[in-house]
């Protein structure tokens, strides 16, 4: 057997969207993936809306060592991802990796939810993965190829009210397989993550401590969902470990969807 002795992202350059997170609150998923990928070895692109909440990530990672930069992009700006990806190649000359990460919540049935509003999750949650994918996707081809992840959600297949939101991160397990098969031959590799019930600042907002635990005990592992359980399953879908793994949706949810029900 082989031992290991390099970093599981030596080498790499990844993109993170969405990997701030707002002043104080903790960890998301994308600051968690993002810290984690630099511990592996990789130079992080931190893209995300708000300046300031990438930075805390970026400082994050500097007092580890680590390196990243910020880049401030609204991923629903096609020009937005073009300027994130540029970035990433006139700071590290390269690009391997990208998470699609941002996603925002949106509540309400077809018969509530205004057309403004389905057109901003569209735009956010769908069009900004299509946008930074169509700017990463030549720079990846380029250089022999690349690793794509979607964050889609449980709520995808386990709808509450929350239509814009559902049918998004429906479409996002769709656009995943469409560019896995599409780009394959490209030696581009995308894969998808359905994270269940995590406990992220977001969520934390509005989270009392009854709501926790029933979110806790709804897993058949009976255990909180962290940012870092995405993470991790990021960093394996992102490294040549996965090397012949493309176009899988991943649940990472505690077994939440072994058992919640079907809808
Ligand atoms: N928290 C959960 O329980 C959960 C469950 C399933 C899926 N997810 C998914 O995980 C992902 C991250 O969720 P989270 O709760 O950790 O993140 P979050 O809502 O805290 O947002 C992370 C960052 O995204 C940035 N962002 C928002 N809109 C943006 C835009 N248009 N362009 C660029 N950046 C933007 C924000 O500024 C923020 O810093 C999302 O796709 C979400 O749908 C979360």
């Amino acid at each position: 057997m082989e031992k290991r002795s390099r970093l599981r992202l030596d080498g790499k350059v990844a993109i993170v969207s969405g990997a701030g997170v707002q002043a104080g609150a903790g960890v998301g998923n994308g600051k968690a993936t993002a810290i984690l990928f630099a511990r592996e070895g990789a130079r992080v692109v931190l893209v995300d809306a708000v300046r300031e909440w990438a930075e805390g990530t970026q400082s994050a990672i500097q007092s580890e060592g680590g390196e990243a930069i910020v880049v401030q992009a609204d991923v629903s700006a096609p020009e937005d991802c073009r300027r994130a990806v540029e970035a990433s190649l006139a700071h590290h000359g390269a690009l391997h990796i990208l998470v699609n990460n941002v996603g925002v919540g949106s509540r309400g049935c077809v018969t509530d939810v205004s057309d403004e509003e389905w057109q901003r999750v569209v735009s956010v949650n769908l069009m900004g993965m299509v946008y930074m994918s169509r700017y990463a996707i030549p720079h990846m081809r380029a250089s022999g190829g690349g690793a794509i992840v979607n964050i889609s959600s449980v709520t995808a297949l386990r709808p509450k009210r929350m239509a814009p939101y559902t049918v998004t991160k429906a479409a996002v397990v769709g656009l995943t397989h469409a560019m896995a098969l599409d780009h394959a031959a490209e030696r581009i590799r995308v894969n998808c993550i359905m994270p269940g019930l995590v406990y992220t600042p977001r969520v934390a907002q509005r989270a009392t401590g009854e709501m926790r635990e029933t979110r806790r005990t709804s897993t058949p592992l009976q255990i909180e969902g962290e940012p870092w359980d995405i993470g991790w399953a990021a960093v394996y879908l992102a490294s040549d470990e996965a090397r012949w793994v493309t176009g899988v949706v991943l649940p990472v949810d505690g077994g939440f969807l072994l058992t919640s029900a079907p809808n």
